[in-house]
């Protein structure tokens, strides 16, 4: 088998400066390409911070597909052993997935070598393990880059105990989701919106990761780890896509004063965990309401008070800079190794206990018949619309268990398709 695009013995050091600081990429795709270009473009930057660093090898599934990006790196192989022969400063991950990324960023941090990665899945899934192995052997787990990637607020919390005390977040965390929603709004069809999305790096190689909300939850998953102390699996989270959201929606949400985004919520201040993955109204005055395109936010709630975080959370460039920065940290700052274990449980995440609810009702019928109905069931509207042939409304609160009764109960009445989105307000608590 052909193992490597420049042969190189096993035991041969590969072509990097001495004194350079080895870089060993997991990952030779959209994003493992911006990263060999960023270091390489890097270079001078990074002499004058007193660092060199220089990519001597990266593994990639296949050699035989052409990569303009290996230019900047050493050696490609697809042999892990061979990858594993070099002498590796760093390690950075973005295969992406479980399988190997897993078994790839565990070999690398049993022999000591840091890992920094871009990979929720990874560390949705397997986070508390490489944390703890990291611990184990002294060296550093970073995923910056796997949750907002273009705002670092995860170390940022980690090295700020008292300010990372938190209650509970509401956050858009995937790009393609909030890009397809902000570009159907503006008239686009979801398919075209989509291929956009891919075209600019931000779709999953999968994007039902993305419109089913599956990439969101695996995220938020993370997110309730490092803020919430608990374990969850990302299938635990009930999810919602927005494959469900019509253009019609999106103008009614308009009218009522608001507009539907993809919302990942998580709270714990009453004892149980509550969370959900799923399109929400937002009124126009809630801080992530003009978050438009591959934008992403994070409202934390704290006892300290709210804090808000917005910035780019996708693409290969926005990813490459927070591994590299990553990179950098673990390079330079010894002392910021992998943070104390977070004294976790094991947690069932519920649904929201009550909110209230945008709906879409698509009938005819009169709204104030509808609007009735609703009320029978202990559902009670405050705004109603007409648009396009669809009742949408907004209701007071009710918990999911009320809601699906009494839309059920519409929904047999009328034969109309029915949906239900939840409403967040502006302030907390919502209800
Ligand atoms: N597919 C992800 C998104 C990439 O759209 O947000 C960044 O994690």
């Amino acid at each position: 088998m052909t193992s490597v695009v420049e042969t190189l013995p096993v035991d041969a050091e590969p072509a990097c400066r001495p004194g350079a600081l080895r870089i060993g990429q997991l990952g030779l795709g959209n994003v493992g390409s911006a990263l060999a270009g960023l270091t390489h473009r890097s270079a001078a930057a990074l002499h004058d911070h007193g660092i060199s660093l220089e990519t001597c090898v990266a593994l990639v599934r296949s050699v035989s597909r052409p990569r303009p990006a290996a230019a900047w790196v050493g050696t490609v192989t697809d042999d892990p052993d061979l990858f594993f022969a070099q002498r590796l400063d760093i390690v950075v991950e973005m295969i992406g997935g479980i399988d190997p990324a897993f078994a790839l960023v565990r070999r690398a941090l049993d022999r000591g070598i840091p890992v920094v990665t871009a990979n929720k899945s990874l560390v949705a899934v397997h986070g508390e393990a490489l944390s703890d192995l990291a611990r184990h052997r002294n060296t550093a787990f970073r995923y910056e880059a796997s949750c907002i990637a273009g705002v670092p607020f995860i170390g940022t919390f980690e090295r700020r105990p008292l300010a990372s005390r938190v209650d509970g977040l509401t956050a858009i965390l995937n790009g393609t989701s909030n890009t397809i929603l902000t570009a159907v709004a503006n008239g686009d069809t979801f398919a075209a919106a989509l291929a956009e999305a891919q075209r600019r790096g931000f779709a999953e190689p999968d994007p039902t990761a993305d419109v089913s909300g599956r990439d969101a939850a695996e995220k938020l998953t993370l997110l309730i780890r490092r803020f919430g102390q608990r374990l969850v699996a990302p299938a635990q989270i009930p999810t919602a896509g927005i494959t469900g959201i019509h253009p019609t929606d999106l103008r009614a949400a308009r009218a009522l004063g608001g507009t539907l985004k993809p919302v990942a919520h998580a709270s714990w201040t009453s004892g149980t965990l509550e969370a959900f993955v799923s399109p929400a109204f937002l009124p126009a005055t809630h801080p992530l309401a003009g978050l438009s395109g591959a934008t992403n936010g994070i409202l934390i709630d704290a006892p300290l008070g709210r804090q808000c975080y917005i910035g780019p959370g996708a693409g290969p460039n926005v990813t490459a800079a927070t591994l590299l920065d990553d990179v950098y940290e673990v390079a330079t700052e010894p002392h910021v190794r992998t943070p104390p274990a977070i004294a976790s449980t094991v947690t069932t995440p519920q649904w929201a206990r009550e909110s209230g609810w945008f709906l879409r009702i698509a009938t005819d019928a009169p709204a104030a018949d509808i609007s009735q109905l609703l009320a029978t069931y202990g559902v009670w509207t405050s705004r109603i619309e007409c648009v396009d042939g669809c009742v949408h409304a907004l209701t007071f609160c009710a918990t999911p268990r009320v809601l699906r009764a009494a839309l059920d109960a519409v929904a047999t009445a009328t034969r109309a398709d029915v949906a239900g989105y939840p409403v967040l307000s502006a302030e907390e608590p919502a209800c």
